[in-house]
Order: structure tokens, then sequence, then C-alpha cells
């Protein structure tokens, strides 16, 4: 007989973050972690530990809860039953069939194809803020630094680059919380993109080229191929995905360095430090805090039974400050080895399909600018977008930049 309890009988600390910015939301969960694993939220609950999170997320009868948007929004219906699943929202045989015939293409090899290209788009932007000695890094560097790239990565013509964007930004409102008034744009640019994509996908089964878009329409396994609607969803799920992580991830590592101007100073000396720089700065702070997983059955985890649609959020901001993985994590070292991966692609099933995309788009980044910025130091108040953002960052950035 099982003698697992269901989280309802437990008694659980509240992890209340309401009002609070998100440093201090982080410091508050990661405090709360060193006594328990688990805690109450508004939503649900929320796993506080590296190792705990890591399970969730592995735990396939968790499934993602960016499906249960809409119903969260109190919409239903139409828009939503018309509109096709994503690879975010996918789950069980039909998503492990997608992984595989995708993640070919998104081999760290298939990204560095594209490091050329980054540091082009990266230089041409970082260019005018050295020559006036000082920028606001979000609006002029970090905000317009995805989307070429995403289009060089699918093979898009740079002229189309502007329509990406406008496209990009509009389908993003789905996560601004006010979709009732935002669905006409959010439909209109989802179905812009999608037929743009399938001009593109019927122009490349003849032509193939040396991108993402030729590499998916190749992908083959045992007989089995994506479909033209699948193309779509996955170049959807892409610029989805890709572009404001990547640009609020590259803000905050800038943040950090202006912190700690040392480390700055370190990583200019020694170049070779680029990609542990980038896997420190996502540990110390990530872009995405945590993300939430809907139980789709009754699931015993650590004896504790949540019941069927449990929300339980992963705490991955929290995780990566575990003490029990990281030595001395309050501390931002470009130089330590850290022997575990941090928790900021999470982990799983659904764990970020452009890890190796996003480490070649801010390695890229940092290593063009530690070759023509020796030191930066802050220019200005740093603000930081709100801590309801799942995507997050600093708002305004002001660097000053000291050319080498
Ligand atoms: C620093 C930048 C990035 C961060 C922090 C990040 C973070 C994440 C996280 C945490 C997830 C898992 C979400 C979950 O489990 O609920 C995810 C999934 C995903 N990411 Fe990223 N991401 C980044 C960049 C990118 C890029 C550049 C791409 C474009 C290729 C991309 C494409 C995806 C896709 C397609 C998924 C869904 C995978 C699936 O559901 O199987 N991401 N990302």
């Amino acid at each position: 007989m099982s003698t697992d309890v269901s989280v309802f009988e437990i008694e659980l600390p509240y992890l209340n973050t309401e009002g609070m910015d998100r440093q201090s939301a982080v410091q508050v969960a990661s405090e709360m972690a060193h006594d328990h694993w688990l805690a109450r939220t508004d939503m649900g609950y929320a796993v506080l530990h590296y190792r705990d999170a890591e399970a969730i997320l592995r735990e396939r009868r968790f499934f993602s809860a960016l499906s249960q948007i809409p119903r969260l929004n109190g919409l239903e219906g139409d828009y939503f039953s018309r509109r096709r699943q994503s690879i975010l929202t996918t789950e069980g045989d039909e998503h492990t069939r997608l992984r595989r015939l995708v993640s070919p293409a998104f081999t760290p090899a298939a990204a560095d194809r594209h490091r050329s290209a980054m540091r082009r788009v990266f230089s041409s932007l970082l260019t005018p803020a050295i020559e006036r000695g000082s920028c606001e890094f979000i609006s002029e560097v970090c905000d317009p630094y995805p989307i070429p790239i995403i289009c060089e990565v699918l093979g898009a013509p740079s002229t189309d680059w502007q329509l990406f964007s406008s496209w990009a930004t509009d389908i993003f409102k789905i996560f601004n919380g006010n979709l009732v008034e935002d669905l006409p744009a959010i439909e209109a640019a989802s179905e812009a993109l999608n037929e743009y994509v399938v001009g593109m996908v019927h122009e490349r089964r003849g032509h193939a080229g040396n991108d993402l878009l030729s590499d998916l329409i190749a992908a083959e396994e045992a007989g089995d191929r994506l479909s033209t609607e699948e193309l779509a969803m996955l170049v959807e799920a892409v610029l989805m995905a890709g572009t404001d992580t990547t640009r609020n991830q590259l803000g905050c590592a800038l943040a950090v360095f202006g912190e700690f101007p040392e480390q700055w100073k370190l990583l200019v000396k020694q170049p070779e430090l680029v990609a542990r720089a980038v896997e420190e700065s996502m540990r110390y702070l990530g872009a995405v805090r945590s993300t939430v997983r809907v139980a789709s059955t009754d699931i015993s985890y650590r004896g504790v039974v949540f019941p069927k649609n449990s929300l339980v959020t992963t705490h991955l901001a929290s995780g990566n400050r575990d003490e029990e993985i990281f030595e001395e994590p309050l501390v931002f070292d470009i130089t330590k080895t850290r022997t575990n991966q941090q928790l900021t692609f999470g982990s799983g099933i659904h764990r970020c399909l452009g890890a190796a995309l996003a480490r070649a788009e801010l390695q890229e980044a940092l290593s063009v600018m530690a070759e023509q910025v020796g030191e930066i130091e802050f220019a200005g108040p740093v603000t930081w977008k709100p801590a309801s953002f799942g995507i997050w960052g600093p708002a305004a950035l002001p660097l000053r930049l000291l050319a080498r």
C-alpha cells in the first residue's frame, strides 16, 4: 500500500513574491530552499532545488503548462482550437517524434555555420556605440541582435528582417496577459508568418540551401518526414523561442559584467574564457526564472502526490543557486570550474532546442565585445522589466565603453 500523501495534506511554506522585484523574489526563493524543497504559491506549487526541478522536468507525465495559457486567460475555443500545436506544447510520442526529426538540425556544428554572421551583425551594432563611448545597450544592441541571426539561420533574405521583427513583436503579445484585446494582431501576424514560411518551403524543396529550413526539409528518420504544416510550426517556434530569450540573456550578462567590471577585464585578458563566461552569467542571472508544468494525471514524487491538473513551477533560478550543486553559488566568477550545468535552458524533453545556437550567439557577442572594449561601467541606473515577465532582463542598461 502506498504511504504517499497528497500535496493538499502536507504543511508547506508559502512562497509569496508579489510586489517584489525579480532579484529579491529569487533571493526569497533560494533562502526558502535552505529548508524546503517544495513551497505553495498562488498558482500551485514550486520546487526550489536543482535536482527536484530537473526530476520534475524529466517526468514525462508533467506536461508543459504553456498549453494552459488561453484557459488561464479565460479564453478557449475558436482561435485556440484552430491553432496548431507547437513543439513547446506537444507531449508524449508526438513530441518524441518531432524532437527526433529536428534535433540533428540544432547541433553545435549546425550553429557554428552561422558564427561569422553573428560576429558581423553584432559588430555592426556595437561599432557606433564604441565610437560614441557609451550607449543604451538594450535598445541599441540587444534588441536588434537576434532577428537578423534567426533570418540568416533560416535562410530568409536580409531585406525581410523588418517583417520578421514585426511578426515576432505581435505574436509575443500572447504573453502580455491581454489576450482578448491583442488576439486580432496575434492572429494576423501568425497567419502572415505561416504564409511566408509555406512559400519558403516550396522554394527550398527544389533548391536546398545551407540553412536550418533546408535541413528541416531534408530531415528524415525511418521514412518519416516533417509536413509543410510542421515546418511552418517549427519556424514560428524558433522565432518565438529564440529572439526575446537571447536578447534578454545578453542584457542580463552585460548587467552582471557591469556590476563586476573586474570579471570583464579578466575576459578581455583571457578570451578563451568566453564559453564559461556565458554559462556563468546564465547561472548567475538567467533570463528565464522558471518554467511551469501541469500534472497530466495524479503523480507521486518524493512521497508527495500531485493530483491531476496541479500546476508545479520548477524554479530554475533557485536551482542555479543550489549550494549542493554549485560551490559558492552567490559568487560570479568566470574562472570557476562548475561541474554541473546551469539550468536556464531547462531540462528534460522540452529542454531548449536552440541551446547550441543561443550559446554561439552569446559567445560571439561577448567575444567581439571583449576584443574591442577594454573596460565597461554603468553610465546611469539600470532599470529592469517587471518581475512578472516570463522572459526577463534589463529594460535599460546605460553603459560606458572604453575602447581597447
Ligand atoms: C539564452 C537564450 C535562451 C534561453 C534562456 C532559452 C530557454 C529555454 C527554456 C528554459 C526552454 C524550456 C521551456 C520549458 O521547459 O518549458 C526552451 C525551449 C525551447 N527553446 Fe530556448 N532558450 C533560448 C534560446 C533559444 C533559441 C536561440 C532558440 C532557437 C532555435 C530556442 C528554441 C527553443 C525551442 C524550439 C524550445 C522548445 C523545445 C521543446 O518544447 O521541445 N531557444 N528554451
